[in-house]
């Protein structure tokens, strides 16, 4: 059993989050190409090179989608939608009926009495773009504010919230240091000003939407517990490089216009020039932090260039995609940053979850090791939030099994099953479990 709404503070927000190229199915509605359809089809890359190209048909079925949500009971649905959709060429010409879906979605949104929480950069982006540089051109913070003016112009008067980009780690570190996801590059001066360059484009975002008018405005950074592998000094201080690139870098620039000295070792020579100019906009006010967490890491000293560092296998057990499962480290976050860096600032928990080895039998999945999971974690936030900490909503990854991008469709994080040859949606316990708790 999860613990039940009325554990939590009054008007504490539940919710469920999805992303566009994840569920949607990119080959409908005049969307244009983005990066991750073209890493995908490029060997080697995505596992059986698959696309987003039909993913879930969310294009066609979302007032099924938003049914599901509305019947679970929850308050807040976070979705986001595709530059590529809205604008097939990154820049220019908008595609109508690429507007009109969301515009639709948010009024389907709003007849279920669900909250719109906006995310307008969840990483497919439009290929054209990427062959000027992608993120690692500064001029993508102008393209990106045009896009975000295209989109709030239409939808800003009736979205809950607004983050301009998921997950800036993904964006920059895992995207152009690790090659893991598109645009797969490894180098570290593509890394230093992608990083620094989302940063940027979100406070360009942030401007544009705070001129039209809108409010609640925040901004989705992911976390992950760095542990030093043993008790050497050297692992310590390997877990503490790790710290800093992955947790430390986009708070720091977003609450105190800097960043932490130990990326600045590794990334001084290589960021762009005059990038301390650039902390003015960076630090435009927001509203609420939004934090991503999954899982902790083990980090043990290499040899090798800065940041001279090597994960190694921990002890505990491990999801589907072979991460540990570390509550206390979502608690480690939330006391973390409201001592270090947010204050009173509201706090949620955009994304939470876990792929698991589900069975479809019988009509049913019977996923508690997801229901334990989710527990766990949310017995975090209650101790967190009786603490003190100013968190005001969770939300579940994900309403639905989805494309989850360089693993294809194999990794399963829904509360509802997706049958990919017949699309048949099918709850699982875990999302029976969260109707239970939410409704009563
Ligand atoms: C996060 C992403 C989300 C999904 C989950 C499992 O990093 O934001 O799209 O892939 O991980």
């Amino acid at each position: 059993m999860l613990p039940k709404r009325s554990d939590f503070p009054k008007d504490f927000q539940f919710g469920a989050a999805t992303s566009a190229y994840q569920i949607e199915g990119h080959q409908f509605g005049g969307a244009g190409l983005t990066h991750w359809d073209t890493f995908a089809a490029t060997p080697g890359n995505v596992v059986r090179a698959e696309d987003g190209a039909r993913a879930c048909d969310h294009f066609h079925r979302w007032p099924q989608d938003l049914d599901l949500m509305a019947a679970a009971g929850f308050d807040t649905y976070r979705f986001s939608t595709s530059w590529a959709r809205v604008m097939p060429e990154g820049r220019g010409a908008v595609n109508a009926e690429g507007l009109d879906f969301y515009d639709r979605l948010i009024d389907g949104m709003l007849a279920r009495g669900l909250k719109p929480a906006l995310t307008l950069y969840h990483w497919e982006l439009p290929a054209p773009l990427a062959d000027l540089g992608g993120w690692r051109n500064r001029d993508i913070a102008d393209w990106f504010a045009d896009y975000v003016q295209v989109v709030t112009a239409r939808l800003g008067d009736r979205v809950w919230s607004a983050a301009p980009i998921n997950e800036p780690w993904c964006v920059g570190w895992l995207s152009h240091f690790l090659g893991q996801h598109a645009p797969g590059l490894r180098d570290i001066r593509a890394t230093a000003h992608a990083m620094h360059h989302v940063l940027l484009a979100h406070g360009r975002a942030i401007q544009v939407m705070r001129d039209a008018g809108m409010g609640n405005l925040g901004a989705v950074c992911n976390f992950e517990y760095a542990h030093p592998a043993d008790d050497s000094p050297e692992a310590a201080q390997a877990a503490a490089r790790y710290d800093a690139y992955y947790n430390q870098f986009f708070v720091s620039g977003l609450f105190k216009g800097e960043y932490p000295v130990e990326v600045l070792e590794g990334f001084a020579p290589h960021l762009p020039k005059g990038w301390q100019d650039d902390f003015a906009t960076i630090r435009a006010p927001i509203d609420w932090l939004g934090l991503n967490y999954y899982t902790c890491k083990r980090i043990a000293p290499a040899p090798g260039p800065w940041p001279a560092l090597a994960e190694v296998p921990g002890p505990l057990p491990k999801t589907a995609m072979g991460w540990e499962i570390y509550p206390e480290g979502l608690h480690h976050f939330l006391t973390w940053l409201a001592r270090d860096y947010t204050g009173t600032l509201p706090l949620y928990v955009t994304e939470n979850g876990m792929a698991a080895p589900d069975v479809l039998r019988a009509g049913a999945v019977d996923d508690t090791d997801r229901i334990a999971y989710f527990r766990a974690h949310l017995d975090q936030c209650l101790r967190a939030i009786a603490q003190g900490v100013p968190l005001q909503g969770y939300m579940a990854w994900s309403l639905l099994d989805n494309y989850e991008w360089a693993l294809g469709y194999e990794k399963r994080f829904g509360l509802v099953h997706v049958d990919f040859e017949t699309l048949q949606r099918t709850p699982k316990a875990s999302y029976h479990a969260w109707a239970q708790a939410l409704k009563g």
